[in-house]
Formats: C-alpha cells, sequence, structure tokens
C-alpha cells in the first residue's frame, strides 16, 4: 500500500488552520514564522517558496528576509538576535546550507532555543536525547505523533512518526533500521523509534553488507540522498518502508533513495517520491510554529 503523505499533510494542514484560528481568539494574535534566506540557491527558493505558502493556509504570518550572500556571520547573527527579541516573532528558520564563510553551527546556536522551529538547536537536540516522555500512555495518531517532549522536535522526523501513525501499524517491539545518521534526520529518527520501544539499527555508507541488515527491518527508514540505493533485495516482505531522500536524476526526474517500481508489491507499506515525505516535512514546521507559539504564550510572552 502506497502511503500519501501529500494526503495526509493537507488534512493536517487544514486541522493547524483550525488550530491558528482558536488561537488568535483566545491569544488576539496568529503564530509569527520568519525564514531568512542568505543568496539564491534555486533549491532553497523553491523550499522557502513552499513554506511560506503552507504558512499562509495555515494563516500562521510569515517573512521570508532575503539576505545578500556577501552577508558576514556577525551581520547575519545581529539579524538573528533582533529577531530573538521581537516578541511577535515565534519561530525562526535559516535556510540551509548557508555559503562556505559562514559557520553553519555558529548561526544554528544564535536562534533562541525556543524559537528554533527546525529543532537544530544543541539545546533541543539535548532535550530529546535526555528526555523520554511516557510514551506507554500516548496513543499516536497523525496529529499528535509524538508525546510532549517539551521542546522542538525536527521535522522531518515528526513527520514520519505521522505516516508511520497512519498505517495503524504498532511500533512495539518491532525491529526498525534507520539508514543514514545525519543529525537532522538519522539521529533524531532513531531516538524517537527508540521511545516507541523499537530496537533501532542505524545503518550508514561504512555498513557493512547493507541489504542483509536491511532486511531484518519490519520499519526500514531510509535517509541518505543516493538514488534507488534501497533495491528489493534489501527489503523484509511486509515491511514499512519510509523513503527521505529527493534526488534529481540526470534525465531531469526525481527519485528516492529507494526503488520504488522495484520495492512497492515487497513491501506492507512504503512513501513516493515524490509526495510522501517532503510534503509532511514542511507540515511539521508549521506544527512546530504553532507548538512554540503556544509554549511562549503559556510562559506570558506576546
Ligand atoms: N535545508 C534543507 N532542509 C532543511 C531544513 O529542514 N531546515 C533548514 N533550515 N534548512 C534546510
Amino acid at each position: 500500500m502506497i502511503i500519501s503523505g501529500k494526503d495526509i499533510a493537507a488534512q493536517l494542514r487544514s486541522d493547524m488552520q483550525q488550530q491558528v484560528e482558536a488561537m488568535a481568539a483566545e491569544y488576539g494574535r496568529t503564530p509569527c514564522l520568519v525564514v531568512i534566506q542568505v543568496g539564491n540557491d534555486p533549491a532553497s527558493t523553491i523550499y522557502v517558496r513552499n513554506k511560506m505558502r503552507a504558512a499562509e493556509f495555515c494563516h500562521i504570518r510569515s517573512q521570508h528576509l532575503l539576505l545578500p550572500d556577501s552577508i558576514s556571520e556577525q551581520d547575519l547573527c545581529a539579524h538573528i538576535a533582533e529577531l530573538n527579541a521581537d516578541n511577535d516573532v515565534d519561530g525562526i528558520l535559516v535556510q540551509l546550507p548557508l555559503p562556505q564563510h559562514i559557520d553553519e553551527e555558529h548561526v544554528i546556536r544564535a536562534i533562541l532555543a525556543e524559537k528554533d522551529v527546525d529543532g537544530f538547536h544543541p539545546a533541543n537536540a539535548a532535550h530529546l536525547w535526555l528526555h523520554q516522555p511516557l510514551v506507554k500512555s500516548h496513543v499516536a495518531s497523525i496529529y499528535n505523533p509524538v508525546p510532549d517532549y517539551g521542546c522542538t522536535i525536527p521535522c522531518t522526523p515528526k513527520g514520519i512518526l505521522s505516516l508511520l501513525a497512519s498505517t495503524g501499524v504498532e511500533l512495539d517491539g518491532k525491529r526498525a533500521v534507520v539508514v543514514g545518521r545525519s543529525d537532522i534526520v538519522g539521529k533524531p529518527m532513531a531516538k524517537l523509534l527508540m521511545d516507541r520501544q523499537c530496537t533501532v539499527t542505524v545503518a550508514h555508507s561504512h555498513t557493512r553488507d547493507l541489504p542483509a541488515v536491511c532486511r531484518e527491518a519490519d520499519i526500514l527508514i531510509v535517509a541518505v540522498g543516493k538514488p534507488k540505493l534501497i533495491t528489493k533485495d534489501c527489503i523484509k516482505p511486509g515491511a514499512l518502508v519510509i523513503d527521505v531522500g529527493i534526488n534529481r536524476l540526470p534525465d531531469g526526474t526525481l527519485s528516492g533513495d529507494v526503488d520504488f517500481a522495484e520495492c512497492k508489491d515487497i513491501a506492507g507499506f512504503i512513501t513516493p517520491v515524490p509526495g510522501g515525505v517532503g510534503p509532511m516535512t514542511v507540515t511539521m514546521l508549521m506544527q512546530n510554529t504553532i507548538d512554540c507559539f503556544r509554549r511562549r504564550m503559556l510562559q506570558g510572552k506576546e
């Protein structure tokens, strides 16, 4: 069965519109997201446009701050400091990658953790790794994929938990293999799955006999950026397969990290590319913005 991230994302965004309307009535204003783009990288321009459109749909106020790629790290951080201090701004996102002369780690650290809607700030990452909410009492659904960690969870892994919840497959006790160990997807995904009582293996470029490791997986999550790395000999029959990769092939078409045509009849559930994980990531960015706003309101800040 094919999991349509596009349809689930549309359902979630309609729900978020209602959440935002209710918040406007309760708090007298709507959440506000600022997206900072440095330079004119064409892929970044498309990603940022998608984020602004999603915000508009959810009735989240948004601002696109386009800065020249000649900007210094210091000046970029000064913009961030201004937004940190602005009580009307709830979420700040700096689109990555940044030009080479700017240290991404410094920039991510410059964002106030409570406004870090990506969940990349070390305070949010540490919180995710050190905190284990009561998962047993948590009923996961597409609307409520993670228990309350009290911090921002990175958008892609959070969206994947929604997709997993949409299948109704029980995660407790299952074997999960995460291929890829990035800070943005692989590592937080592994922690979230451990918290859902999965036995988790993280595979990567040095893993020996990757197909044999993948064949162990009841839940296979692939986030490496290598087109069609995962072939049919990597899939356990009936497995739940989530493809995070978005790769442009020489003929101009898009391909995931999974060979979809070859794997779709062996997997029990599988996400397509495009229309799988991608729309969910943007949707979870909206949810993270709403959640940052709500936490700030509850702390009495406006
Ligand atoms: N560039 C590609 N993906 C992302 C993302 O999720 N967040 C940010 N800030 N930049 C990105």
